[in-house]
């Protein structure tokens, strides 16, 4: 089993696509294990996009993060790094293909509605800075315990 990390930005948020994000992931197959609401720190923006610390769009991107709520997510299943980049769709809006969120939700690059780890070291990466040592769930699913007594 894989383990990402998920973000629903601060324009997902604030357009009020949580929930159909959060049914897309669900119905996809795959289980959040970990959920954390909140204005992201500066710091922890800053380190999690490191890897664009010198591209001229980091100061806006971080600045963008840190605005408003997201909410963090760890989504595990099998190839769930994969899967996610593919439920996602491309970076840029104009090459998302209709039927992923980027595809069916987003316009600019700058407003791309969620972030999903790149590959499993950034996944494992990305799950420290936003979740630490926090303890994620582990569950099986038991559909018939949650219908009846
Ligand atoms: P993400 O990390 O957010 O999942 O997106 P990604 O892997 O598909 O794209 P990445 O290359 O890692 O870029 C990170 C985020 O920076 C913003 N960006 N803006 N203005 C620009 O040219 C530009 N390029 C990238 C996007 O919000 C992108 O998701
Ligand atoms: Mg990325």
């Amino acid at each position: 089993m894989e383990r990402t990390y998920i973000m629903i930005k601060p324009d997902g948020i604030a357009r009020g696509l949580m929930g159909d994000i959060l049914s897309r992931i669900e119905r996809k197959g795959l289980k959040i294990v970990g959920m954390k609401f909140a204005v992201m720190e500066e710091a922890k923006a800053k380190e999690h996009y490191a890897e664009h610390a010198e591209r001229p769009f980091f100061a806006g991107l971080v600045d963008f993060i840190t605005s408003a709520p997201s909410l963090s997510l760890v989504v595990e299943g099998k190839d769930a790094v994969k899967i996610m980049r593919s439920v996602n769709g491309a970076t840029k809006p104009a090459e998302a293909a209709p039927g992923t969120i980027r595809g069916d939700f987003a316009m600019d690059t700058g407003r791309n509605v969620v972030h999903a780890s790149d590959s499993l070291e950034s996944a494992e990466r990305e799950i420290k800075i936003h979740f630490g040592n926090a303890a994620l769930l582990s569950y099986k699913r038991c559909d018939d315990d949650y219908l009846y007594e």
